[in-house]
């Protein structure tokens, strides 16, 4: 953990936490030991710490040097700087001390009481009493911005290195270019890294960044000062933003269980990420080799350099454009280039027009939050992503069209060829499945519709997105090593039965340790939720879901490669009775688990590009890492919506008897507030360590959401949770837990809280305004249960998710 850093931005729920130095009178009384008063010395290695004690300042040592610096570091994580005083004069012994000068200034002093460094100030009025203070929070000039009026920018300044925290070469902020702003990372004035353009939701040229409005990152624009500012998410715990020496932003999250930094992202990825790869027309693609290739109706601007992978001299334009006799090449899933001019009004087909009427146009986009998107000159910085991303629109002479009308009757006969085939091929196998659940019925009782894909509009969006998925995208493993890893997927490595099909460990050749998810032949909606994995899992990266490593598909077999997740899910964990890791799962754990299935659920719901209802959130899909990290896993049932839906409703209910909301298990609608509603299923069975559909009170007659509000809204919340783990010191985070998870079970839909709310409710940002809970539906009569504890499942059963999506208690 000693990645060399100048500046960070730092942030503990919301409120930027950095030095402030309050020159002030000594009216005001504070705290000794976070202040310095004028002519104290404080000597190294004496230390002051903010009053919470999150920062200090004192000197520290870089590794692979013994000078000393005078800095503000974190408290828990010394090795952390956040800030550097001299920078350019560090002392050569540890005989230095800090001071606070009679005219407000702090001074570093060395050995021989010689100023090595000041402050500087100069005050007109003469100060009485200066105090320094060091604060736990506060000062909001710390954000990454830049004023469009005076053009100043806030930045983040990199190290020269490790040992040296001379300003280095990179520096790193917020540019706005016409009116649309992205992050860049400048080395010596020129760009090497930018985010693309933010959309107001996203930054366009982030991959994998199509959550980061919901992760708290944002750009929020101030009309009247002229700044555009870069905020930070609010989340409970401590993140930095660090530019190092080598010109990398890497986002990490301090790590409390294990006391250490975890890297969330870095910044950037990949080679094409750098920007201008592929100069001027060219295209990157990290997946391709070689990477950088021309646009269409482009050629290298010199054949020789190109050739030996000096790509920077980018392509130029084969046939000149004519103006009025031009066409346009759509490229798909697009990082547009740099330089864009956003015309925010725009609809989609008017781009068209205007850059076509416009001479100077030479290529556009569009993208629904920005509107038109133009360029003229040149195109720069363009990346291809594959899955996400926008389509960028390329004019192109017309006689670059021309001469493929020929060829597209060639190509047009055989396609149609082969989708004939195809379809005969779906038809045949439709009709033998057809046939063979046909026997089913006989045997069962359950009529089958025997479809690949209903009729709901599950099915179009899934027709839509199977074009559009690219398995082949994934890594691929072989048939034989996944065999040969689970030793050919024997019994003794089974791990449990996902949506379609047996999940298995195993291990690969080099020790690693996979999940194994395997199509089963006899899944009735096996392969349509295969393919739904397949689609929302590989756009998706969290740290609460689980992670796709890779898939297979030869000939009959269709496999998903999981990492493996040690502490298995949390079913076995809280439910298993003889599991011995019950003991582990203590209140803070839960806790962090809660917040964490809650972040997943975020994440899902919140992605501007795919929303996504998960539908079948329960135990035994949240899986747990070696550290405990919840990993919402399983996503054959989620639903993707498009920019503007926010429900649906379907025919075809799936989803688990316990955990779906009663509007979705009686009237298959569903939204984002089903989700919720079997997230508080969840909230509550963390908290009693009981399984919602498993437990009922004798005594009381209730069921576990009964027996939750009973407790709760008697003001006994406490006895409510699990024994053992139940504690006064604890309480009142227990309760508003209680009260959290039975305000996402209430009956209505529009009474339940979003999921922001719910984790804003959690981390204790909203405290007071807690909303109160409506009594449950069916908190009397101990729900739709016998009391013997049996299930009655034709409550909200139907025809198809007993086949396999019932949860087998
Ligand atoms: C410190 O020096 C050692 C040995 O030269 C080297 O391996 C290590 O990477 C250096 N650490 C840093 C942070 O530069
Ligand atoms: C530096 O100043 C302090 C207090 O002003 C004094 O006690 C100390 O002797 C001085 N040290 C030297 C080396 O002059
Ligand atoms: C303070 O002024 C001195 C002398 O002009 C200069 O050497 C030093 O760099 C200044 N310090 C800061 C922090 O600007
Ligand atoms: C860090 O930079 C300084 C010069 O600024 C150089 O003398 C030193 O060798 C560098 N250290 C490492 C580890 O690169
Ligand atoms: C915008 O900036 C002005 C001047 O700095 C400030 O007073 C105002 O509160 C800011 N508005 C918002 C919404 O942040
Ligand atoms: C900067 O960070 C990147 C990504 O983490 C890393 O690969 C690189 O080695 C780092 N540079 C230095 C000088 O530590
Ligand atoms: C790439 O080509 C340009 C122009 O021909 C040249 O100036 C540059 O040095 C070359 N870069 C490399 C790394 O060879
Ligand atoms: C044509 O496009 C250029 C560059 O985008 C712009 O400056 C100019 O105003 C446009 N002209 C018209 C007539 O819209």
């Amino acid at each position: 953990m000693t990645v060399p850093r100048i500046a960070q931005l730092l942030f503990h729920r919301s409120i930027f936490l950095l030095l402030l130095l309050i020159i002030q009178s000594a009216a005001c009384l504070s705290r000794e030991e976070d202040t310095i008063s004028a002519g104290v010395v404080i000597k190294d290695p004496q230390t002051i710490a903010s009053q919470n004690q999150i920062y200090k300042l004192g000197f520290f040592t870089p590794p692979n040097t013994t000078n000393r610096y005078l800095g503000i570091f974190f408290a828990f994580s010394q090795e952390t700087v956040v800030w550097v005083a001299n920078r350019y004069t560090p002392l050569k012994d540890s005989s230095g001390a800090v001071t606070l000068s009679r005219d407000g200034n702090l001074v570093i002093l060395d050995g021989t009481n010689r100023t090595v460094w000041s402050t500087n100030l100069t005050t007109t009025s003469p100060v009485v009493n200066p105090v320094a203070q060091i604060l736990d929070t506060g000062n909001l000039g710390m954000t990454l911005s830049m004023n469009v009026k005076t053009g100043k920018r806030v930045l983040l300044t990199a190290w020269k290195n490790a040992t040296d925290p001379g300003i280095g070469s990179f520096t790193g902020g917020l540019d706005v270019v016409s009116g649309t702003p992205q992050l860049v990372n400048w080395n010596e004035g020129r760009p090497y890294w930018r985010s693309g353009q933010w959309n107001g939701l996203i930054f366009l040229g982030i991959k994998l960044m199509f959550y980061a409005y919901l992760e708290g990152f944002n750009v929020v624009k101030n009309d009247s000062a002229g700044n555009f500012v870069y905020t930070t998410p609010q989340i409970n715990g401590f993140v930095t933003l660090t530019l190092n020496s080598s010109g990398s932003v890497t986002r990490k999250e301090w790590n409390g269980v294990e006391k250490r930094w975890d890297v969330v992202v870095t910044y950037p990825e990949n080679e094409c990420d750098v920007y201008g790869k592929c100069g001027p027309f060219g295209s990157c693609n990290a997946l391709e080799s070689p990477i950088c290739t021309c646009m269409r109706g482009f050629e290298p601007a010199n054949e020789d350099e190109w050739g030996r992978g000096n790509w920077s001299n980018g392509c130029r334009r084969r046939s000149q454009l004519r103006c009025g006799d031009d066409g346009f090449e759509r490229l798909r899933y697009m990082k547009v280039p740099d330089f864009a001019q956003p015309l925010p009004s725009g609809v989609q087909d008017e781009c068209r027009t205007r850059c076509l009427g416009n001479c100077s146009c030479i290529a556009y986009a569009y993208d629904s939050y920005i509107g038109c998107m133009f360029w003229s000159n040149t195109l720069i910085d363009t990346q291809e992503f594959g899955s996400v991303g926008v389509d960028l629109y390329v004019r192109l002479s017309a006689s670059e069209f021309g001469s493929h009308k020929g060829r597209k009757l060639y190509i047009i006969i055989p396609v149609t060829v082969s989708f004939a085939c195809i379809c005969i091929i779906i038809f045949i196998a439709r009709w033998l499945m057809v046939k063979r659940r046909g026997d089913k019925v006989k045997d069962t009782g359950i009529v089958e519709a025997g479809q690949m894909f209903t009729t709901d509009s599950t099915a179009i969006v899934l027709r839509n997105e199977a074009k559009e998925v690219n398995i082949g995208e994934l890594p691929k493993f072989t048939f034989e090593m996944l065999a040969k890893a689970t030793k050919r997927f024997h019994e003794d490595n089974l791990l449990g039965r996902g949506g379609f099909g047996p999940v298995y460990k195993g291990i690969l050749a080099n020790g690693k340790e996979i999940a194994v998810k395997r199509l089963s032949a006899e899944s009735g909606q096996g392969m349509q939720e295969f393919m739904n994995e397949v689609i929302v899992i590989s756009k998706l990266q969290h740290r609460n879901l689980v992670k796709l490593l890779g898939g297979c598909v030869e000939k009959e077999e269709k496999i998903l490669i999981y990492e493996y997740m040690p502490n298995k899910s949390l079913d076995a964990c809280l439910f298993g009775s003889t599991n011995p890791t019950k003991k582990l799962l203590d209140w803070n754990m839960r806790y962090s688990i809660i917040e964490g299935i809650g972040r997943g659920i975020l994440y899902l719901h919140r992605d501007s590009r795919l929303r996504i209802i998960h539908r079948d959130l329960k135990p035994s899909n949240v899986l747990l890492d070696q550290d405990w990290n919840p990993k919402i896993s399983d996503f054959g049932m989620a639903r993707i919506f498009g920019g503007n839906e926010d429900h649906g409703s379907t025919a075809r209910v799936v989803g688990t008897y316990g955990y779906m909301a009663p509007e979705y298990g009686m009237e298959g609608r569903f939204s984002e507030k089903s989700d919720v509603y079997s997230f508080g299923v969840l909230i509550l069975e963390i908290i009693k360590g009981k399984k919602n559909t498993r437990y009922f009170n004798d005594e009381l007659s209730l069921s576990l959401i009964g027996c939750a509000w009973k407790m709760w809204s008697e003001g006994n919340g406490l006895s409510f949770v699990e024994e053992g783990i139940a504690s006064r010191e604890t309480e009142e985070e227990m309760v508003r837990c209680i009260q959290i998870g039975l305000l996402c079970v209430q009956e209505s839909p529009n009474d339940r809280p979003v999921i922001q709310t719910v984790l804003s409710m959690l981390s204790g940002e909203i405290v007071e305004l807690l909303p109160l809970p409506k009594q449950p539906v069916f908190a009397e009569n101990g729900s739709t249960r016998g009391p013997n504890g049996s299930t009655q499942q034709n409550v909200y059963s139907n025809n198809e998710h007993t086949l396999s999506m019932l949860d087998g208690s």
